[in-house]
């Protein structure tokens, strides 16, 4: 597709996307400062479920001596991610709940993963899995980021209640000042016609992938430590959204 039609659908993808995450910019802001702040300004780094490239396209106009590598299973969002990012970027298209998939990114070592709004679709099994290869692309002192809505369980009704709360005023005023609903935002991208041809393809892939129960943030720093990284914690936290640090 070519690169117009994909940074405006980056650009309304940005703007759905922060109404669904509160100061998603902040977030974004927090996972560069820490990534720059520790491997400098020439990293190599994994963007994760890449979606269109949010991350990938940040990390770039940041630091325009890294390099990224974009992953993503959605051939929608590949194909924007591959015509936002152009040559800016390697873009793979890889099920990261297929075993082995981090072998075949075509290299055996990235300084970071970063991901965002998107391991939620995993279960936790999975995720494990996802941490377990992402460490193994990463040498010791290698770093992962994962900013997503962690949410609140039974031990914390009132937290959960006050951000489910927050969510929807977030919504409302981002829908009022234009953004699309993720529906839409796919309906929009549908327009283009090299983008409908790859619906049907989207839509057997993604058949059979239930929401998942969440894994409250407990979970993930448990998780990190028994998938080999020796410091976990948290960078960043607004309500139930973290970024999730953790170093090999
Ligand atoms: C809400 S989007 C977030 C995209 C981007 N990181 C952002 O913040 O804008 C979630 C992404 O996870 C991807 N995803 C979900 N399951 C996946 C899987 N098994 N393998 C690769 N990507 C997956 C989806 O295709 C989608 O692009």
């Amino acid at each position: 597709m070519n690169a117009d039609d994909a940074r405006r659908l980056l650009r309304l993808w940005d703007r759905q996307q922060a109404a669904y995450v509160a100061h998603r910019e902040a977030r974004f802001e927090a996972m560069l400062a820490v990534l720059e702040l520790h491997a400098g300004d020439a990293p190599t780094v994994l963007d994760l479920a890449c979606g269109p490239g949010a991350i990938a396209d940040r990390v770039l106009a940041a630091l325009p001596k890294a390099t990224a590598i974009a992953v993503d299973y959605d051939p929608i969002l590949l194909a924007i991610a591959r015509g936002a990012l152009a040559d800016r970027a390697e873009v793979h298209d890889l099920d990261l709940v297929a075993a082995g998939w981090e072998r075949r990114l075509g290299t055996d070592r990235v300084d970071a993963v970063l991901s965002s709004t998107a391991l939620h679709w995993l279960s936790p099994a999975q995720l494990l899995d996802v941490y377990t290869a992402a460490g193994r692309l990463l040498p010791p002192g290698g770093i992962l980021l994962n900013a997503d809505h962690l949410r609140f369980d039974d031990r914390s009704p009132t937290l959960r209640d006050v951000s489910a709360r927050h969510d929807a005023r977030t919504q409302q005023a981002g829908l009022a000042a234009g953004a699309l609903r993720y529906d839409a935002w796919y309906d929009e991208a549908l327009l283009v016609p090299d983008l409908a041809a790859l619906a049907p393809e989207r839509e057997r892939r993604f058949a059979d992938r239930p929401p998942q129960p969440p894994a409250p943030l407990d979970f993930h720093l448990a998780a990190l430590r028994a998938a080999g990284f020796s410091e976990v914690g948290t960078v960043w936290q607004y309500l139930d959204d973290y970024v999730v640090f953790a170093r090999r």
